[in-house]
């Protein structure tokens, strides 16, 4: 920890602009207990496809503004739905894009938590898997046994800030993290 204030790092895997993810991820934000600062890095959209021709310096603007907001941070909190079953394109692209210079990334053993919603009856469960798997392998090191996947049927169309339950659910979530913060 750089200072006395927790930096955690927020990624949403979705670009939507009414996403769940991204409302589940404003209540991470709103709720953030003292001391800790969670920012959102809204850009993952910016960044361009993965290619070692263009991870040189200097990387791409996008590409740099995610890896110094990585550096920053004490932590990660991941907020993503499930896409055919797995990780969405974009969030693997910024893992891919963190995990370099290889063995070095910004994110290196910092823990990282996976949450999110999603429509089908696990809430995503699959893609958080694959999220956690993915993620481990690129640096952070992540905490299993912090999981959260919600079935967006069940927050009847509001958002979760409406839900006393989700927003409970979120800040345990934000609390465990930022436990795990060395
Ligand atoms: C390309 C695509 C693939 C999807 N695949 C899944 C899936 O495998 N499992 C699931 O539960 N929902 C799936 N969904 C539905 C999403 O969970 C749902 O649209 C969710 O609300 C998206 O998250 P967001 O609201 O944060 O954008 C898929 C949606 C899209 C657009």
């Amino acid at each position: 920890m750089k200072s006395d204030v927790v930096n955690v790092l927020v990624l949403v895997g979705s670009l939507r602009a009414q996403s769940v993810n991204r409302q589940l991820a404003e209540v991470a934000i709103a709720n953030a207990p003292a001391g800790v600062r969670l920012q959102l890095f809204d850009r993952l959209g910016d960044l361009p496809f993965y290619n070692e021709d263009i991870d040189i310096e200097p990387a791409p603007e996008a590409v740099q503004a995610l890896r110094d907001a990585a550096a920053e941070a004490d932590a990660v909190l991941v907020v993503t739905p499930e896409y055919n079953g797995s990780i969405p394109g974009v969030l693997k692209n910024a893992i891919d894009w963190v995990s370099r210079p290889y063995g070095n990334g910004a994110l290196k053993g910092k823990p990282a938590a996976v949450i999110g919603a999603a429509l089908g009856q696990y809430g995503g469960v699959w893609g958080h898997e694959e999220t956690r798997k993915s993620f481990g392998i690129a640096g952070p090191r992540v905490v299993e046994s912090i999981s959260l996947s919600i079935p967006t049927k069940t927050l009847d169309g509001k958002h979760p800030r409406e839900s006393a339950e989700v927003v409970g659910k979120v800040c345990e979530v934000v609390e465990k993290l930022v436990a795990e913060v060395g």
